[in-house]
């Protein structure tokens, strides 16, 4: 089993701010995610942007798109990502649509997984050609004090037993890595648990370290 990467949610209100915690954190972690909050706040300029100072990394556009695949996927990928978040209950023809333009440019698409879905939705997924999905406990969920349980690590080990690529996300800090032990995580996205640390580096080394603990 490879060991899961580490991915920064960039998740800030504007470039500067981000630019801050991705210097601190681009040796760090494996892959730059522009979150949902930054694309909205600044566009798909700051995919651009960020692209152009790190020419080398696994860049995301987390747009979590819902209608239009082809044309935001165009918009984003031309930006230089290499992967885009579909939200889980947009169309099968968005998916794919998206998932074509994401080939013509090398990358792929992640379907983002909140609130209701079926396992009959992700075979439709696989079908789809689609390969990589984002188990998500949402943000306003973890506010309302949703936690991890037995429940979230069955239905991910049933998307890796259809073939996903699975990452995992919401209000993840180092210290909860363990509950997912021995799943092929692909990925842990990170946002406030990394560059709202008070040393954004030494909590990323934190999450590798339980990373290197647990897989
Ligand atoms: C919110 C997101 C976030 O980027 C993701 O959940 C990581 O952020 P945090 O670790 O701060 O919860 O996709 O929609």
């Amino acid at each position: 089993m490879s060991k899961p990467l580490l991915q920064v949610a960039l998740d800030h209100l504007d470039i500067p701010s981000a630019l801050k915690a991705t210097r601190a954190l681009a040796g760090e972690v494996d892959v730059l995610e522009i979150g949902t909050i930054l694309c909205y706040a600044e566009g798909a300029r700051a995919v651009g942007i960020i692209r152009a100072l790190y020419p080398e990394m696994t860049i995301v556009a987390d747009l979590k798109a819902a209608d239009a695949g082809s044309t935001v996927a165009e918009i984003v990928f031309s930006q230089g990502c290499d992967w885009m978040t579909v939200i889980c209950c947009a169309p099968y023809a968005t998916m794919e649509a998206a998932l074509k333009v994401a080939r013509k440019y090398g990358g792929d698409i992640q379907i983002e997984l909140y609130g209701e879905w079926t396992f009959e939705q992700a075979a439709k997924w696989r079908q789809l050609g689609l390969t990589q999905a984002i188990y998500h406990r949402g943000r306003d969920a973890g506010l309302a004090g949703q936690q991890w349980g037995e429940e979230d690590i069955g239905k991910i080990r049933r998307l890796v037993d259809m073939g996903f690529e699975v990452s995992v996300t919401g209000g993840l800090y180092a210290k909860d890595l363990g509950i997912f032990k021995k799943i092929p995580v692909k990925c842990f996205i990170a946002g406030r648990g990394l560059y709202g640390a008070e040393d954004p580096a030494r909590a990323a080394r934190d999450f590798k370290d339980a990373i290197n603990l647990n897989w």
